[in-house]
């Protein structure tokens, strides 16, 4: 029998250390170490041995997905849910994640598919509450307010569910282990608990995963390597546009977006995104561009507001919401040893609108015409749009589907373009929009900051 000992977990990473250690060596954190107990592992042989088989002999699984009856879910999805699958949805708390899944289960519930809802989060009465909120009566969805993990396959069997949510992954357990709900050790082994029932079974498995505020999934890296599809619900609690985003699909592409706008009656399909990002805009005021930018596989014209100040303290302050804090360092780096603004005696604050997280490189031309825009305290022309990339160099590089990004832009009423150099030969001339080549940094500014 082997020694019930105990060990020393990251929170944040996973790592994993035989005595506690003031910085996780992996992660770089302070203070992140847990101790945990070990669990228990003895030699085991008692299971039936298993062949190995050779390629030539392995029945090709059949590849049908089931829709999940939210057209922006399975566009991310790659198409539905392929059965036997592991699903993690992953958002901040209030995103909606659990709204969703009531009305993925309504969609799908039915005598011949029913869905189970395991929730540790929420009681059956507020569950049915916001059921009604939804309209949902669905007799097909079973609610089950268990958090051991290791009765579940008991329900499995009375209920025979297609579909089982579990929300969250972080409020369910395995009796055996001695851990918390919650910690790493809990959410390794509870997490593939449930994945040897998802590959046993042709059912599907959703995992609902709350986020820390640092932005990844609490005890993140352990689980997002476990899975087969991770997904995040991104957006702003107070603003009503949310967005799903693929990191992880075994069964598809991973760049996949997915645009859900949260009514008083759930989520809702977007249909037409760049008009909701550009309702809020103001263009009269300095510091507000509009980026042609390309998420998964759609264009999206999406507003970013620079306000640069001077700096009252003794350091410059550069705060970013939407982008990497990285990202604005380094084009305000790039902008500064360029032309030699001085934005160090300056304060920059970035904020993309609509609460998207902008990852797009070609986003990069907007977000230094914004800086630029607000740093002269000058509007920019309203009709403009850009897409480009800034190089380390002070080089415009070209970006990929300029004629999709700039198709939404005539959608939507723009009439001019910002682009990189050479990009106008590639691009139909019955655009409809007055394209202009920008030749490198010293013209971009030019171009930005005169008339
Ligand atoms: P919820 O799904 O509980 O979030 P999560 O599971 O990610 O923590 O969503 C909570 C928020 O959504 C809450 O602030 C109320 C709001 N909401 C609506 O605006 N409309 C609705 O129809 C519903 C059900 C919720
Ligand atoms: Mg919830």
């Amino acid at each position: 029998m082997a020694k019930n000992t105990t060990r020393f977990v990251c929170k944040d990473c996973g790592y994993e250390a035989p005595k506690w250690l003031g910085r996780c060596p992996s992660c770089g954190l302070w203070n992140t170490l847990r101790e945990e107990s070990l669990p228990v592992r003895v030699s085991d042989r008692s299971g039936p041995k298993l062949p190995a088989l050779s390629l030539a002999d392995i029945p090709e699984a059949p590849s049908y997905r089931f829709p999940s009856g939210i057209g922006e879910l399975d566009r991310v999805l790659g198409g539905g849910m392929v059965p036997g699958s592991l699903i993690l949805l992953g958002g901040d708390p209030g995103i909606g994640k659990s709204t969703l899944l009531l009305q993925v289960a309504d969609r799908i519930a039915s005598p011949r598919k029913k869905v189970l809802y395991l929730s540790g989060e929420e009681s059956a009465g507020q569950i049915r509450l916001r059921a009604s909120r939804l309209g949902i009566g669905n007799p097909a969805i079973y609610f089950l307010a268990e958090q051991n993990i290791e009765r579940l396959d008991e329900y499995l069997q009375d209920i025979d569910p297609g579909l089982v949510i579990i929300d969250s992954i972080q409020t369910v357990y395995v009796a055996s282990i001695s851990s918390i709900p919650g910690s790493i050790t809990q959410l390794r082994e509870s997490t593939a608990k449930i994945m040897e029932l998802a590959k046993t079974t042709e059912r599907v498995f959703v995992l609902v995963g709350h986020v820390t505020k640092e932005g990844a999934l609490a005890g993140p890296k352990v689980l997002e390597h476990m899975v087969d599809v991770v997904i995040y619900f991104e957006g702003e609690k107070n603003f009503s546009f949310r967005l799903l985003r693929g990191i992880k699909n075994r069964f598809g592409a991973t760049d996949e977006i997915g645009l859900l706008e949260m009514s008083g009656m759930g989520l809702r399909e977007v249909l037409d995104p760049s008009q909701i990002f550009l309702s809020l805009r103001d263009s009269g005021v300095s510091g507000s561009a509009v980026a042609a930018s390309f998420e998964g596989s759609r264009p999206l014209l999406i507003e970013v507001q620079a306000l640069v100040a001077p700096t009252g303290l003794g350091y410059a302050r550069r705060m970013a919401s939407g982008i990497d804090q990285n990202r604005l360092a380094l084009i305000i780096a790039v902008l500064e040893k360029r032309r030699g603004f001085n934005l160090g005696a300056f304060d920059v604050y970035l904020k993309v609108t609509g609460g998207v997280f902008l990852r797009d490189p070609a986003a990069d031309l907007g977000i230094a015409a914004a800086i630029l825009s607000s740093y002269r305290d000058k509007p920019l022309a309203a009709d403009m749009v850009f897409a480009g990339e800034l190089g380390l160099a002070g080089d415009i590089r070209p970006v990929p589907f300029l004629e999709a990004r700039l198709k939404e832009a005539v959608k939507m009423g723009f009439r001019r373009a910002m682009v990189p150099p050479g990009a106008a030969n590639a691009l139909n001339k019955e655009l409809g929009l007055e394209i202009i080549e920008i030749k490198n940094l010293d013209d971009f500014i030019d171009k930005v900051t005169e008339g």
